[in-house]
């Protein structure tokens, strides 16, 4: 196997056996995604930046743990699992399938995943409150807030809408109005409604509990300034809050809510933020039982504990990790976590992801069109320690891909490989022709394996691809295809390909942390034992390698707009109101669309809720500025016909459809769009190629029931 490299007068040689690192003990999680949406390339971007970070770690020799879990409890959980009949547990845990095979597909390999309704994260968070009760660190006081005496649930700012008491615009949520800007209590709306009934809802107290974040002012404004604990802007940020002063967080929510019950507060729960962090200690917690014994829960979590744990978030959710769960720990006498690695948001195409442009792309979309491992090494090449957000561009997508990996590294070892297969069976040189070029190639694993741990993938993948420069530069000169039609030459040919081999090589174990795919494919052909960075410290020499296979193909950017096609959702992409702030975007992802005799059975009470008539067509117009709607003026045999848009312009032209009769529903909640409201849904069937409008046949009226 590997030689060192007796022969060729290479001086600093390290035995991988006498390398001696110090192993480190960490701790690694990311944000846990809710439990209610599919995962989009939006979450993917922290999550594939920590499975990156994780295995770099590894592969310089550290005890990496890699945990997450669902964030399963909530408001628009229990909502959402109402809607789809089932029961939250079952929602879950349908949920938590899908996103493990996302994970899975994308080669983000958690030791454990886990869900934050669990037994042992109830026990934490009890407990954790507890502890935090006996500090002096909760209260308790009464809080006013509208409820909907339909559902019977207060409502939380989201489930409200009403007109702006400030410029009267209808439609607004109970926190801000998107037309002006204002924010308010949901309280000050005028005319306001829950968005769950309709109903009026009334002003009621209730007790709530409240976390003192006051008593850890002057503690978290040293945490935050700590050494390596967060990004200086982040630190920068949070002094705006400590300036204003901190207020005390709320931390329960009244029955009906899907999660933990407080202890000693029967039918008060745990405001989901408070247990989803503790999720990361419990999903620990689970795993260390099942599978790693050798390890203590304690030894990590105790306060002054040496071992290092590390958060991978996004941005928007720094609040939440450097001041509320930093003072829950301090409160219960726990860790604190070693430190936040904060990510931005992702573009697509420079804009914000979307439906109705085929850019909101569903992790499970993107593996049915694309190997994951070109958006790992895109996401790669853009990332840094900043909080920068960070665009797929998918022009640049495809180039990239097809220049570096395919074109650069790939090809390295399919010019040589050949010669090596069929000429000198299968062994590389006995002796490596090039000492100082494979050293220097070796040497520079340590500022690499320096940038990896930097998280500043983006400087690692310009040192790896100046190197893959240099590979091809010097298979370039020496032309081994040239050399194989000289008779004599055979050695040269031998030894140039060897090298050739050796350098392809370095660069698939540096790759490895964002390629794993293509690194267990490099092993196999190599016939290695090890693949990481302490096995790569000395040349490959009378080594037998395997038969080359091509190692991956170019991206094909009829996939990629196959891809986006299949991303485009023309109908609801219509519905999508205007401007969606992230968090309601999630609670409004579409689950797939089943296949036909998937679909979740309902009753025929469901059936009948829904009002379908028949609706004649009076006016039809295309809407100035989008190319998606098509403005529908409707005889629903009502007083007064109704405004619908609809998301059909690619496939009727207004002309075709005046005077036709459709079938609508009619009873969908009015909605607000850019361009006006839309009072209704007209039916169509699509295939994905088209789309075309339900029309009943002649006899019927405007107005009928469709039953
Ligand atoms: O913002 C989100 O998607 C949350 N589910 C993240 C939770 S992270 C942790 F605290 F659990
Ligand atoms: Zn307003």
């Amino acid at each position: 196997m590997q030689v060192a490299l007796k022969s060729c007068k290479i001086i600093h040689l390290v035995n991988t056996n006498e390398r001696t690192i110090s192993v480190r003990k960490i701790l690694v999680t990311n944000a846990l995604p809710y439990a209610n949406g599919p995962i989009h390339m939006g979450h993917l971007l922290g999550y594939i930046q920590a499975d990156i970070w994780v295995r770099a770690m590894r592969a310089m020799g550290h005890d990496v743990t890699y945990v997450c879990a669902d964030d399963a409890h909530g408001t628009a959980i229990m909502l959402r699992a109402e809607a789809n009949g089932i029961s939250p547990e079952a929602q879950i845990a349908n949920v938590q399938k899908e996103h493990i095979r996302d994970f899975d597909g994308f080669g983000v390999h958690f030791d454990h995943y886990d869900s934050t309704h669990s037994d042992a994260n109830k026990a934490r968070a009890s407990e954790i409150y507890i502890k935090n009760r006996e500090a002096g660190n909760i209260a308790v006081r009464p809080v006013t807030q509208l409820f909907d005496p339909e559902k019977g649930m207060f409502l939380s700012d989201r489930f409200i809408k009403g007109t702006c008491p400030k410029c009267k615009a209808e439609d607004q949520y109970g926190d801000a109005c998107e037309v002006c800007g204002t924010t308010y209590n949901a309280t000050e709306l005028l005319n306001p409604r829950s968005t769950l009934s309709g109903a009026t809802p009334v002003e009621k107290s209730s007790d709530h509990y409240f976390f003192k974040l006051p008593n850890f002012s002057e503690y978290l404004q040293k945490w935050t300034r700590d050494q390596g604990r967060l990004p200086l802007s982040i630190a920068n940020k949070l002094d705006e809050w400590f300036e204003s002063g901190l207020s005390d967080w709320d931390i329960s929510r009244d029955a009906p809510y899907f999660g933990f019950e407080i202890p000693d507060a029967p039918n008060k729960y745990f405001y989901v933020w408070v247990d989803a962090p503790i999720g990361y200690m419990s999903s620990f917690e689970n795993y260390i039982k099942a599978k790693r014994p050798d390890l203590s829960f304690d030894d990590f979590w105790k306060k002054d504990s040496d071992k290092e744990v590390y958060h991978f978030i996004g941005k928007d959710i720094v609040y939440f990790h450097a001041l509320f769960w930093p003072a829950m720990l301090e409160g219960a006498n726990y860790r604190t976590p070693s430190g936040l690695f904060v990510n931005g948001f992702l573009t697509v195409n420079g804009q914000k992801m979307s439906k109705s442009r085929g850019t909101f792309i569903k992790a499970e979309t993107y593996l049915e069109h694309l190997n994951p491992e070109y958006l790992r090494y895109y996401f790669a090449s853009k990332l840094s320690d900043k909080v920068e957000d960070s665009d797929l561009n998918l022009d640049d997508f495809v180039q990239k891909v097809n220049s570096d990996l395919v074109g650069k590294v790939v090809n390295i070892a399919s010019r040589c490989a050949k010669f090596i297969n069929t000429k000198f069976d299968n062994k590389l040189s006995a002796t490596c022709a090039e000492p100082e070029l494979v050293q220097s190639f070796i040497d520079a694993g340590d500022s690499i394996a320096k940038a990896y741990e930097a998280r500043e993938f983006s400087a690692a993948i310009r040192e790896i691809m100046a190197l893959a420069d240099k590979a091809n530069q010097y298979i370039d000169e020496k032309k081994p295809w040239a050399l194989a039609k000289v008779e004599g030459e055979e050695q040269q040919v031998h030894d140039v390909c060897s090298v050739g081999i050796n350098l392809f090589r370095q660069l698939a174990v540096y790759l490895a942390p964002v390629l794993p795919t293509l690194a267990a494919q490099v092993q196999e052909f190599l016939k290695l034992d090890r693949f990481d960075f302490a096995s790569a410290q000395t040349a490959l020499v009378d080594h037998e390698i395997a038969l080359f296979q091509p190692l991956m193909q170019r991206v094909d950017p009829k996939a990629v707009a196959a891809m986006v096609d299949a991303s485009k959702d023309s109908l609801a992409a219509a519905a999508e109101p205007v401007k969606v702030e992230k968090k309601k975007e999630k609670k409004t992802e579409k689950k797939p669309e089943p296949k036909v005799g998937e679909a979740e059975v309902i009753g025929i009470e469901d059936f009948m809720k829904v009002d379908l008539r028949v609706a004649e067509v009076l006016d039809a117009a295309h809407v100035e500025g989008s190319d998606k709607l098509l403005q529908l003026t409707l005889n629903v045999g009502e007083a007064e016909p109704r405004n619908v848009f609809s998301g059909i312009r690619e496939f009727y032209q207004p002309e075709d459809l005046k005077g036709k009769l459709v079938v609508m529903v009619a009873n969908l909640a009015p909605r607000k769009m850019r361009f006006g409201i839309s009072n209704g849904m007209v039916l169509a069937a699509g295939n994905g190629e088209g789309v075309w409008v339900i029309s009943p046949e002649s006899g019927a009226k405007a107005g009928d029931k469709v039953s």
